[in-house]
């Protein structure tokens, strides 16, 4: 078995940047999780309604309204409380630079890079959704997602300029409205009109989801196991652009590393870190979709392979790759869109 799991009593410091020698970072909880009772996924109730994420950028007030007081309550619980903001944060900064080692290993486990880029976030994003709605009791509530990759939503949409959304820690260059963004970013400025850039990004999206994925790796990330040889380090093809860019994008450039959004011990304590992965998350979806939902990976290795996050009710759950592979199994979808950039061949 080369699948890839933690070891939950290693937690230890890492560097803010795992590819550079950087700035050491400590982001473990304050227990010993091995500590804690774990307990194995279990599926939703088939019979909850489906949670709708929807385009950050169309939500009415109500609904902004609902997701201000989820989000200020978790932001207000105290760092022990492993549903805090805070914590939630630091569990991205834990699997995302390395500070845990691999079970019966001593190499450093790292989600970002591989395979495991798309379900990992998918687990960690379907958890924090449940603790908000939990937190405001409302079985309803969903994640939105910012939809940068159709012409509306191609700036950060209104919600983020207003607390409890804002994060001081943003581009002093780029989030001001209406800068469209730059989905193949790469710290350089570039110089184009709106219309160029709208059409450039679509294109973008079409070569990186459709013409350049065209097999699992390119745009699932390479192989990554545990054992011999197992560390691969290559990302797919979105998880290179657009995440890594807008990463890069949304980040202060004053901060030595980006933070919050351009460095990952730091990136999701900026509430758009989740609309961004809300959206990553539904292209993952559109891609299957093209490739007609065959699974697209069969390997034992990758569907067993399994991570710990809490839920809503602070327990420590084990949660398998083979977990996350339906959304609807998981009782959440996303709003049909038109996905323009489907016929943006060049
Ligand atoms: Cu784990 Cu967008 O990063």
């Amino acid at each position: 078995k080369f699948g890839i799991s933690p070891n939950l009593s290693s937690c230890h410091s890492s560097f803010a940047n795992p590819v550079l020698v950087s700035m050491p970072v400590y982001c473990c909880p304050p227990n010993i999780e091995s500590d804690e009772q774990i307990i194995d996924f279990e599926f939703p109730d088939p019979s909850e309604q489906l949670r709708i994420r929807k385009r950050a950028h169309m939500r009415d007030s109500d609904y902004i309204a609902k997701y201000a007081s989820a989000l200020s309550i978790m932001k207000s619980l105290p760092y022990d409380d492993p549903r805090s903001f805070a914590r939630q944060a630091d569990v991205h900064c834990i699997y995302c630079t390395g500070s845990y080692n691999k079970k019966h290993s001593n190499e450093f486990l790292n989600v970002h890079r591989s395979w495991f880029f798309f379900p990992w976030h998918r687990m960690y994003i379907y958890f924090h959704e449940r603790i908000l709605a939990s937190l405001i009791d409302d079985d309803t509530f969903s994640l939105s997602f910012w939809n940068w990759d159709t012409p509306a939503g191609m700036v950060m949409p209104d919600m983020y300029f207003q607390e409890p959304f804002l994060d001081t820690e943003r581009s002093d260059k780029h989030i001001h409205r209406p800068r469209v963004v730059n989905l193949d970013y790469n710290l350089v400025e570039i110089n184009r009109t709106s219309e160029e850039q709208i059409s450039h990004n679509l294109a973008v999206m079409y070569h990186q989801v459709v013409s350049g994925a065209k097999k699992m790796e390119l745009f699932m990330g390479c192989i990554y196991k545990s054992g011999i040889n197992g560390s691969c380090d290559g990302a797919g093809t979105v998880e290179q652009a657009p995440h890594d860019s807008l990463h890069g994008w949304v980040g202060k450039e004053s901060n030595r590393y980006l933070e919050h959004m351009g460095v990952f011990y730091a990136a999701a304590r900026d509430p758009i870190f989740f609309a961004h992965h809300a959206n990553l998350d539904r292209i993952w979806n559109v891609w299957e979709e093209l490739r007609n939902n065959e699974p697209e990976i069969v390997d034992p290795d990758w569907l067993d392979s399994y991570f710990f996050f809490h839920n809503e009710k602070s327990q420590l759950v084990r949660i398998k790759v083979r977990d996350v592979l339906n959304m609807t199994k998981l009782r959440y979808g996303y709003e049909k869109v038109d996905n323009l950039w489907l016929n943006a061949r060049p």
